[in-house]
């Protein structure tokens, strides 16, 4: 089947004047991110449009979208509450700094958000991405010990297989091999806890995993090893995503805050992926019952309609910027799109469809008819784990021929070329839904990934 669908109208640029010569463009000068450039242009997928659950490609294709965009389009493509507030927002205010100014609609989205923040993560930071997120909390977290006077407190601790986004901060707390080693050296004085995946004993866990709480007593050790005063945060993300979809064990995420108060350590969880409901809950730590001191969030906060990140922070570690003289600035941070205007307006809009349309309760609701389909995969060739939470999945399947990530992208172009969009992460096929999906929706995506492992399956040599 042919996966490719691109126009082949398409068109090279003039060289002499470097204009396209025809109204398509020529596909060289976009230098994609995360993507084998050559490769993809050899057969672009490219998408024209979107409605609902639903990418146009080009060529005429309807893709149903199982990832939502990136883990971001929680409410469906091109909500209309969401593209009606736009709408009115470009036409009443385009730009406002807001550095010494400040527009109403960041006011009232900072005050939103902080009420629908767990515990006291009553103050918001805005940015325009999850790595700005991540940015912004690991430098509050560092400035935080500082203006307590406690400047020794340095370090930061990250975990193995964790994504948190592509700033020198955000690398130098993942734990991307490849990512850190292509880039370094990277920040100092940086640890990193063991990762929370055991195939051995959780493989086909529903939710929680049973086993592994003791892999937080690793931030104990590590915290020893270093001397806690010198350690002034660490950062998690309470499931990982972008590295397969990893749901942490039972009370792992409440040991690690017992270990972080015990030794007045932060505690940052990075829900750019979990925040927004995506994990059946309003937060991840809602549903783990654990309030950490800050929340980077992204992604679902906008519904991926325009770029926006939030970082949310608790009231004591905010009152400690908000002293000294109020002349001057509390923290030297900040983005020229910080609390963008159209920004706050998609979000806003888009939290009215989490609470006032139901979307957390739907995405809730669905979660246990989600996770049994996704079961039913179970005894498929080559499938070594299924992994889900709320609206997140990871379907894991063997390492074929030593490289890993050839399994999944196989499969995965197979359910391409059945119209269904899935993500894959290492061998892993990520699932993440838009929370408008039904029923009928998570049979199509189960049915098509279980004829598109059957058939990278029956096509492997033997
Ligand atoms: C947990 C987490 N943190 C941070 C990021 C980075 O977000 P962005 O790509 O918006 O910078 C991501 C992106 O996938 C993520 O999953």
């Amino acid at each position: 089947m042919a996966l490719a669908d691109a126009s082949s109208s398409l068109a090279t640029p003039d060289v002499s004047t470097g204009a396209a010569a025809a109204t398509a463009p020529s596909l060289e000068a976009f230098w994609m991110p995360f993507t084998p450039n050559r490769k993809f242009k050899r057969a672009p997928q490219l998408i024209a449009g979107s409605e609902g659950l639903y990418y146009d490609m080009v060529g005429g294709r309807r893709v149903l979208d199982a990832i939502a965009g990136l883990w971001c389009v929680n409410a469906g493509h091109r909500n209309p509450r969401i593209s009606a507030a736009l709408k009115a927002q470009i036409d009443t205010l385009d730009y406002a700094s807001s550095f010494q100014m400040g527009h109403t609609g960041a006011f009232a989205l900072a005050s939103r958000l902080g009420d629908l923040a767990p515990g006291d993560l009553n103050h918001v930071f805005f940015t325009n991405s999850g790595s700005e997120s991540v940015d912004t909390a690991l430098k509050i977290a560092l400035a935080y010990h500082r203006a307590r006077g406690d400047a020794g407190r340095y370090r930061l601790i990250g975990r193995e297989r964790s994504y948190h986004g592509v700033s020198f901060g955000s690398i130098s707390v993942g734990g991307i091999g490849r990512q850190r080693s292509t880039f370094g050296p990277l920040l100092n004085g940086v640890d990193h806890l063991p990762h929370t995946h055991d195939l051995a004993r959780n493989a086909f866990s529903r939710g929680e995993p049973a086993f592994g709480v003791e892999k937080a007593d690793a931030l104990e050790a590590l915290l020893t090893l270093h001397d806690p005063s010198t350690v002034a945060a660490v950062i998690v993300e309470p499931v990982a995503g972008s590295t397969g979809v990893l749901v942490p064990p039972v009370g792992y995420l409440k040991r690690l805050r017992e270990i972080c108060s015990k030794h007045g350590v932060l505690l940052i969880l990075d829900e750019v992926i979990t925040g927004f409901g995506r994990v059946g809950a309003r937060f991840a730590s809602d549903l783990f019952g654990v309030v950490p001191d800050i929340i980077t969030t992204a992604k679902g906060l906008t519904n991926g309609a325009v770029p926006m990140g939030a970082v949310l922070v608790s009231d004591r570690v905010h009152q400690a910027f908000m002293r000294g003289s109020e002349d001057s600035v509390e923290l030297l941070h900040g983005y020229t799109y910080s609390g963008h205007p159209l920004a706050c307006a998609a979000a806003m809009a888009t939290l009215d469809c989490y609470i006032e349309d139901g979307l957390f309760d739907q995405a809730a609701a669905l979660s246990p008819y989600f996770e049994d389909a996704l079961h039913s995969l179970k005894d498929l060739p080559g499938v070594i784990d299924i992994r889900n939470i709320g609206m997140l999945a990871g379907v894991e399947l063997a390492t074929r021929d030593g490289s890993v990530g050839n399994h999944a992208q196989a499969v995965t172009q197979q359910c391409l070329a059945r119209n269904v969009l899935v993500r894959p992460v290492g061998d892993t096929i990520a699932l993440s839904p838009p929370f408008t999906f039904t029923r009928g929706h998570v049979d199509e995506v189960i049915d098509t990934l279980r004829a598109s492992i059957l058939a990278v399956a029956d096509a492997a040599p033997r």
